[in-house]
């Protein structure tokens, strides 16, 4: 049996070269390292709590651990992983360990499986992930909010499309609110998953069924912080739920983000004008000496493409497996881990871009009325003065027809002529440009400025909650 192996007893051939490198997962498990040896810390808790092994072997393995939890952040364990020759990283550990404790490192596996320590470790993967995540959604969010409550000071109006064609206008402190509403609600689906990361701990387990030494699993839920230990063993091994519910909110969370990109691109070029990104954020070009790009918000949408590529992947590894342990789920976890370390730099890199994006008020002003946006306002005014909704629809269509085709806006002159048309014995007021019609907006939830403020408000405290909440 090869010492980087963890198997092999039974074996008389040794294990082809090549198929061994297709099964390695070293690469892809790496920045497991300091969750494996935190779970392997609490493993070793657990046989020395249970008298399996005695004090010093529990002392020898502890001080192993500890040595090669110091190992990592400087990349020095990584490079002795891959010069190990082990399979993945929990390999690379054991082997380590018994370099470094010779005669404590035979006993570190005892009553463990890989299966149950995957399913630990990527447990906590998830809560710290999660709770990244959480942190760098609440920032974006909260950014977000401040921005949206200086436009909102300002009454910055522009008009809102839908389409991509003009729609109604709407206060700029508007759209920063849904801006902060969509990392509000990531922030709250990464608190949760966080949570639930924290409820069972798959830790003691075994391969599928338990194990026959007694094992004292509260002492692995006490160590690693977890409620209780987990129900049943062969659920537990093959259970990818939180993974997968973590990958999942880092590729809605990038989601939100991309969508948020692909309207800043667009306000950037100088077409829309509405924004503008800063030189320290925007990017040159190699050929065109007056070129400068908005890369981070085009990068984050891709990357968000890659991270939602990722969740797909995932999904699709479980289609049809059966319970209990796979190989495939080798491949699951690769995905998660590329999905969400992928995901998390993106959001961070749109979290680090957003500041740097200057408003142009005047250039969103200027046009905030084209495109007749106020047509419904008109449409609307004609409906409280008792016109039915579908003939107040109808004459105001037709004068935005008359208007388009005389290439004006709509006027004081047209109200009065829908006021007639309508049979109305006395004329009607309504909004005629952007910032009237926003302030004359009556629903809650609205682009007034008035339920712009309830709004942001109520947004503040509830995302106080949420970023008060995200777990260590
Ligand atoms: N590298 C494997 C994985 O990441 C470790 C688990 C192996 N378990 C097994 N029964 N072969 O899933």
């Amino acid at each position: 049996m090869s010492d980087s192996l963890q198997w092999g007893g039974r074996f008389e051939a040794a294990p082809d070269a090549a198929l061994l490198a297709f099964g390695s997962s070293l690469e892809d498990d790496l920045v497991l390292a300091a969750f494996d040896v935190a779970c392997s810390q609490a493993h070793v808790a657990t046989l020395a709590a249970s008298r399996i092994i005695d004090v010093g072997t529990a002392y020898a393995l502890d001080a192993a651990l500890r040595m090669i939890a110091d190992e990592i952040p400087s990349g020095e364990f990584a490079a002795q992983a891959r010069a190990s020759g082990a399979e993945d990283v929990h390999g690379a550990i054991e082997a380590r360990v018994r370099t470094i404790a010779p005669a404590a490192g035979e006993w570190l596996h005892a009553g463990r499986s890989r299966n149950d320590q995957v399913a630990t470790t990527l447990a906590l993967y998830a809560r710290d992930r999660a709770t990244r995540g959480a942190r760098i959604c609440a920032t974006i969010a909260q950014f977000a909010l401040a921005s949206a409550r200086q436009a909102l000071a300002d009454e910055t109006v522009l008009a809102a499309t839908t389409h991509w064609q003009p729609a109604q206008p709407i206060l700029l402190a508007f759209w920063l609110g849904a801006v902060a509403e969509m990392f509000l609600r990531a922030t709250r689906r990464f608190n949760r998953v966080a949570a639930d990361a924290r409820e069972f701990c798959p830790l003691g387990s075994g391969a599928c069924s338990g194990s026959t030494l007694p094992l004292d699993r509260g002492v692995a839920v006490h160590e690693l912080d977890f409620g209780a230990p987990s129900r049943n063993a062969l659920d537990a091994i093959g259970d990818r739920d939180i993974a997968l519910d973590l990958l999942h909110a880092v590729a809605r969370a990038t989601l939100s983000a991309s969508r948020v990109s692909e309207e800043l691109v667009l306000w950037c070029a100088p077409a829309f004008g509405y924004a503008r990104l800063d030189d320290a954020a925007s990017t040159g070009s190699s050929l065109m000496p007056q070129k400068r790009n908005p890369d981070p918000f085009e990068l984050v949408r891709a990357a968000a493409s890659s991270a939602n590529g990722s969740y797909t992947a995932a999904l699709a590894s479980l289609d049809g497996l059966a319970l209990s342990y796979h190989r495939d789920l080798q491949e699951t976890k690769a995905q998660v881990i590329r999905g969400t370390e992928r995901g998390l730099a993106a959001l961070e890199a749109f979290a680090a871009a957003l500041p740097h994006v200057g408003w142009n008020a005047e250039a969103m002003e200027s046009r905030a009325g084209d495109g007749y946006v106020v047509a419904t306002d008109i449409a609307d005014a004609l409906i409280a003065r008792g016109v039915s909704a579908r003939q107040a629809h109808l004459l105001v269509g037709n004068a935005v027809s008359i208007a388009e085709k005389a290439g004006r806006a709509l006027t004081q002159r047209d109200l009065t002529a829908l006021a007639k048309k309508a049979k109305l014995a006395e004329p009607f007021k309504a909004p005629l440009d952007a910032l009237a019609s926003v302030r004359a907006k009556q629903t809650t939830g609205s682009t007034s400025p008035a339920a712009v403020k309830r709004a942001l408000d109520e947004l503040e405290e509830v995302l106080e909650r949420e970023a008060g909440n995200s777990p260590r």
